[in-house]
């Protein structure tokens, strides 16, 4: 049970209604895998994009948080942010434009961090499945 003193309303909708909870094939070429944990409370962020090939940009995005409600909060946010984005601009996201979006008190500014740092990760994951292939966006 999340009390209304501790969480702004922004938090408790996307806690109370999380978009994109889910999961994908982690094997599929077109997917990033982004796990990630908090090292200050142990909370852990899973987050997966899959990365349109011809336009190289997120065409669909689902996590699944282990966490507290501001880490829910912060990566649902998120997906719903980084969908139809480049992964230029999704990788220069900063965990303060969501914290500042869902007013999170300083004590929570960790819980986006996870989502900042989730991000990231799935975005190194799918390049690293890229190395050696065609260059995004470019027709042979
Ligand atoms: Fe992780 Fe707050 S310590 S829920
Ligand atoms: Fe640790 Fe929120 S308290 S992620």
């Amino acid at each position: 049970i999340v009390s209304k003193r501790e969480y702004h309303e922004k938090v408790l909708d996307h806690y109370s209604r999380p978009r994109n909870v889910g999961s994908m094939n982690k094997a599929d070429q077109d997917v990033g895998t982004g796990l990630v944990g908090a090292p200050a409370c142990g909370d852990v962020m899973k987050l997966q994009i899959r990365v349109d090939e011809i336009t190289g940009k997120i065409s669909d995005v689902k996590f699944k948080t282990f966490g507290c409600g501001s880490a829910i909060a912060s990566s649902s946010y998120l997906t719903e942010l980084v969908r139809g984005m480049s992964l230029e601009d999704a990788g220069r996201i900063k965990n303060t434009e969501i914290a500042k979006e869902l007013c999170l008190p300083p004590v929570k500014l960790h819980c986006s961090m996870l989502a900042e740092d989730a991000i990231k990760s799935a975005i190194k994951d799918y390049k690293s499945k890229r190395v050696g292939k065609p260059t995004l966006g470019v027709t042979a």
